[in-house]
């Protein structure tokens, strides 16, 4: 098919990054666009968002990019393996929409992601 194979149609779709909301514990938000295949630590760290600090580098061995994703959004990721839960117990404040947000890859399907931090990781 013609559009399976256009360039044009193809390039549009690579290049796209989906926007994804952080908010920090004061109520600044920051939108960013993050591309395909980081997760959306990755995607904070890379835009220098506070609240994230990631000290493990993604390994899912600190608890420090604990994030509450938006209710309306928290049933549309993917379910958590047991090792996020348990490190979850570690996080500051966790509650029902905690994530490591390490542990959330990016991908089209989450334009519009909206993550909010606590005001600490430890
Ligand atoms: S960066 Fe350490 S658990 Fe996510």
């Amino acid at each position: 098919m013609f559009f399976n194979t256009c360039p044009f149609f193809l390039s549009s779709y690579i290049f796209v990054m989906p926007k994804i909301t952080y908010i920090e514990h004061n109520n600044k938000n920051h939108t960013i666009e993050v591309p395909n295949g980081l997760s959306v630590m990755e995607g904070a760290v890379q835009n220098n968002i506070k609240g994230i600090d990631a000290d493990c580098g993604g390994s899912m061995a600190c608890a420090t990019c604990h994030v509450y994703v938006d209710k309306d959004w928290y049933g549309k990721l993917p379910k958590k393996e047991e090792g996020e839960e348990d490190m979850l117990d570690l996080a500051y404040e966790p509650n029902r929409y905690s994530r490591l947000s390490c542990q959330i890859m990016v991908s089209n399907e989450l334009e519009g992601l909206i993550v909010r931090l606590p005001s600490k990781q430890t």
